[in-house]
């Protein structure tokens, strides 16, 4: 069971809101504005306080931001919201993209995948894509405890267990002047073979690898048109 604490509040899945509301977007934005057309609708699950949602509004996209948790949803600007669960979304629209961030692709739970999963290829438009972050499919054989320092943000991981070859467990700290959260998770390898079955189950296909470390990737719907050979491919 994940597991947060710190101060203000703490999302059922361990997140701290004042941190995620304080944290600088790294290089997501980017890397979703490069996959997409310009002036994209965008349906981002797992918004949190708009950490990504507000880069991609200001890069002139129109982003429907979901999350289950009201407080992260608060610190949401410039894009409309929903509060509710990934798993039970079911919203009329259709989207150029849907975006499914922050690992949650790595969640240890068959069902809770397949379920996010049928999410994102419920709302993409049929010539549209599912843009996916996940943990690079070394890392759970790399990971190591480490400490470092990103702007006002001291960012420590311990506590690494291996409870399998595919299952890490791990708590991720962050200090700010003189707070500190800490964040326990447990999270899975998906390895390339089960990617290509899970998003086969949802009606969905790989379509391009986005970043060097495998980490972000683009699927479209089974029947979509294949990309052109892409330069996506090789990097963002
Ligand atoms: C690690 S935070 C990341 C937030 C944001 N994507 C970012 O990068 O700043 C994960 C967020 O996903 C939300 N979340 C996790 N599981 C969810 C679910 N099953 N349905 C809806 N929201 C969920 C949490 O409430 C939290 O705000």
């Amino acid at each position: 069971m994940p597991c947060g604490s710190g101060p203000g509040v703490i999302t059922l899945d361990g997140c701290a809101v004042d941190f995620y509301a304080l944290a600088p977007a790294g290089r997501e934005p980017g890397v979703i504005d490069a996959a997409v057309p310009p002036g994209s609708s965008i349906l981002e699950l797992g918004c949190g306080a708009g950490r990504v949602t507000h880069p991609l509004v200001a890069m002139g996209h129109r982003v429907v931001a979901v999350d289950e948790s009201a407080d992260m949803l608060a610190h949401v600007r410039g894009a409309r919201t929903v509060q509710a669960t990934i798993e039970t979304l079911a919203l009329r629209e259709r989207f150029d993209a849907v975006v499914l961030g922050s690992n949650l692709v790595n969640v240890p739970d068959d069902d809770r995948l397949a379920a996010y999963l049928t999410t994102c290829a419920r709302h993409v438009s049929a010539a549209g894509c599912i843009l996916i972050e996940r943990h690079p499919v070394g890392w759970f054989d790399e990971v190591a405890a480490t400490d470092w320092q990103a702007g006002e943000i001291r960012y420590l991981l311990y506590d690494i267990e291996h409870d399998g070859p595919d299952l890490v467990s791990a708590t991720v700290e962050y200090r700010v002047d003189t707070r500190r959260w800490t964040h326990e998770f447990v999270t899975r390898r998906l390895d390339d073979a089960r990617l290509a079955r899970v998003l086969d189950d949802a009606g969905l296909r790989l379509d391009a690898v986005l970043t060097d470390d495998g980490s972000w990737l683009r699927a479209k719907p089974v029947g979509a048109s294949v990309a052109p050979s892409s330069t996506e491919q090789d990097g963002a």
